[in-house]
């Protein structure tokens, strides 16, 4: 008879953007929790809104089957922060000893990470993180979960734009999500085979665009695909932007960057040019095989560092190891792309 370990009780939320592979991730912990750990697993929802109003569902192996392969979160998620509101830390500490915690698994963005990591550093909350956006660009890890389908996503759009801006002689520019960091422009515009990709961790000129674009055209090649970050910003005073607007979390709405670049564009060189914004069908649907997998090991590593009461650390992926790291490295910062990689890309392929 092998040996039954002693369970502990464990709650679950997902917070901020919704991202590919999130399931697969509670599935992993709930597996692991309750067949190798004995542990009890309660699924908040709604991420911090559930903590404070206690709105919790049970979860099981039985519960999570068919998961693994569904986009979204079966938890649902919420931004905003429990530090927003004069009571609601108070209501999450409340909740902790109602609910009978005795460990908390955030899987989460840039944002959650930051709530995850005050609560455990000025509350002494027993808190483990997860990392996750389709932006890749958590600090401390080298990839989250999510980002693979979203370039994958993108990628099979520019595939297809390819074949329409070939008919017509157009140009297209192709929006894609990444508020801080220009990961999945990077991505898709190399597997894309995009001409140019325009990044936030860049101001972008617009008469090199333009010259690159005229370059391919005396070459013959009479259709272009320009990927933009929906972050990327033109150098300021360059040109008149519209006055930013907020969220209620406030974080500028992004989106719409696209539609000045095509302007500059076809200003610029005559070319007929259109723009394609893919917006939330990036974050929508089945994770590609590879955010299963990695979905997978986190969610394995995350209860892992419950029963290591391994407070106030994230997992995260170095190389091909899964291994933790403090959620206070990731807390309020970004991750930029790697820059050697972009510079070279795009001085040898987009173009
Ligand atoms: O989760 C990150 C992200 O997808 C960003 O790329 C994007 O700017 C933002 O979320 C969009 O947020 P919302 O779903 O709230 O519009």
């Amino acid at each position: 008879m092998p040996l039954r370990l002693t369970g502990v009780r464990v709650g679950v939320l997902t917070g901020g953007g919704d991202c590919p592979g999130l399931n697969a991730v509670i599935r992993a912990v709930v597996r692991k929790a309750e067949r190798h750990y004995n542990d009890e697993i309660v699924g908040i929802l709604d991420a911090w809104d559930g903590v404070r109003k206690r709105n919790t569902m049970p979860l099981s192996v039985d519960r999570m089957r068919g998961s693994l392969p569904r986009g979204g979160t079966l938890l649902g998620t919420r931004r905003g922060s429990p530090f927003d509101t004069e009571t609601g830390v108070d209501e999450v500490i409340a909740s902790f000893a109602e609910l009978g915690l005795d460990g908390l698994i955030v899987v989460g963005g840039n944002g959650s990470l930051s709530v995850a990591c005050r609560l455990h550093a000025e509350h002494g909350l027993p808190i483990v993180g997860v990392p996750k956006t389709i932006d890749n660009d958590i600090v401390g890890t080298e990839a989250t979960f999510g980002f693979d389908t979203a370039v994958q996503i993108a990628t099979d759009a520019i595939d297809r734009l390819h074949t329409t801006a070939e008919s017509h002689d157009r140009v297209l520019v192709v929006e894609v999500m990444g508020r801080h960091s220009g990961w999945i422009a990077t991505y898709a515009g190399i597997a894309g085979g995009a001409t140019v990709a325009l990044i936030p961790e860049i101001h972008y000129d617009i008469d090199e665009v333009c010259e690159r674009l005229i370059m391919r055209h005396e070459r013959g090649r009479l259709a272009s695909i320009v990927v933009v970050a929906e972050g990327t910003e033109p150098p300021p005073g360059s040109v008149e932007t519209p006055d930013k607007v907020y969220d209620e979390f406030g974080h500028v709405r992004l989106g719409g960057v696209s539609q000045l670049i095509a302007r500059q564009i076809e200003e610029r060189t005559g070319y007929e040019t259109r723009v394609v914004n893919l917006g939330h069908v990036q974050r929508g649907g089945t994770p590609t095989a590879s955010d299963r997998i990695l979905s997978t090991r986190y969610g394995l590593a995350a209860i892992d560092a419950v029963h290591d009461r391994a407070w106030g650390d994230m997992v995260v992926l170095r190389c091909t190891e899964i291994e933790r790291a403090p959620m206070a490295i990731a807390a309020g910062r970004t991750r930029p792309v790697d820059m050697k990689l972009y510079r070279e890309i795009s001085d040898l392929f987009f173009a």
